[in-house]
């Protein structure tokens, strides 16, 4: 049975006052639900990836509250003459437990391919994060019917597979259509199913059955409280990276309460 994740994706966004009212926030509503019951508990993992410069207030808010903490991207290198970059090893130094890997956002705007992809995944590995892999087809690709054959490529070249195979690493896939993100425009049940269903098959050719049915596969794109409830149910959608909601507090939670138990 796999746990869904709800991940907030919080993106470049939140000074640090702003960002400490949303982590306190949230750790509340996760103490309160913990403790009383009420807010219900949510049936998911809760994981909160701040910018960098929020990782470490946002850890102290966080701390002990059952919310994980992720960043946003690292480098495939884990220390050196590399300005302005951050090293798995830095991140999980600081706490985190996961690193979002290949954002449509970082492949368009800083030339990121599969192959760093991989690199940066396999350095996430080594420090012992868990990337989360993401990928999807631009508006063109879908139009030109070549979705299927865009994820399945973008797997294939962006997982370290002899790493992954090696031990039991942890692996989440994020399937986000750069058409969705950030549009208001949210992929339907059925297009989220087929291409999360054909990632799983995509898995189990690469990593072997077991392994494809253990790794969580989350949906991104708009994901908001009036659409989580429909796609949280599909068979193979085990959670969501959530953007823009992921900073309100309620709207992140009511994402969060939207998982079937
Ligand atoms: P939105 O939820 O704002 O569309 O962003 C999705 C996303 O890019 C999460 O990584």
């Amino acid at each position: 049975m796999r746990r869904k994740l709800i991940a907030g994706n919080w993106k470049m966004n939140g000074l640090t006052a702003d960002g400490l009212k949303l982590a306190e926030s949230l750790a509340q509503r996760a103490q309160q639900a913990a403790d009383y019951g009420d807010p219900k508990p949510p049936a998911c993992d809760l994981l909160v990836c701040p910018p960098f410069t929020l990782l470490w207030p946002v850890r102290d808010a966080i701390v002990g509250g059952g919310i994980a903490l992720g960043g946003q991207d690292c480098h495939a290198v884990q220390s050196g003459a590399h300005t302005g970059d951050v090293s798995a090893a830095m991140l999980r130094d600081l706490g985190c437990d996961f690193v979002i890997l290949g954002h449509s956002e970082r492949r368009q705007n800083h030339g990121e391919d599969d192959a760093t992809v991989r690199a940066k995944a396999e350095a996430a590995l080594d420090s012992g994060l868990t990337p989360i892999v993401c990928v999807g087809e631009t508006e063109a690709e879908r139009d030109a019917g070549e979705t299927l054959a865009v994820i399945a490529r973008q797997i294939e070249r962006a997982l370290p597979i002899s790493a992954l195979a090696q031990e039991e690493t942890g692996l989440v896939i994020a399937y986000e259509p750069v058409w969705a993100i950030g549009t208001g425009r949210t992929a339907t049940p059925d297009q989220v199913q087929e291409v999360h269903a054909a990632l799983r098959r995509h898995l189990a050719d690469l990593l072997g059955a077991g392994r494809a049915d253990a790794t969580r596969l989350l949906y991104g794109g708009s994901v908001k409280p009036e659409n989580a409830q429909e796609l949280m149910v599909l068979a193979d959608v085990d959670g969501a990276l959530v953007g823009g909601a992921s900073l309100k507090t309620e709207d992140f939670w009511a994402i969060a309460t939207a998982c079937p138990l």
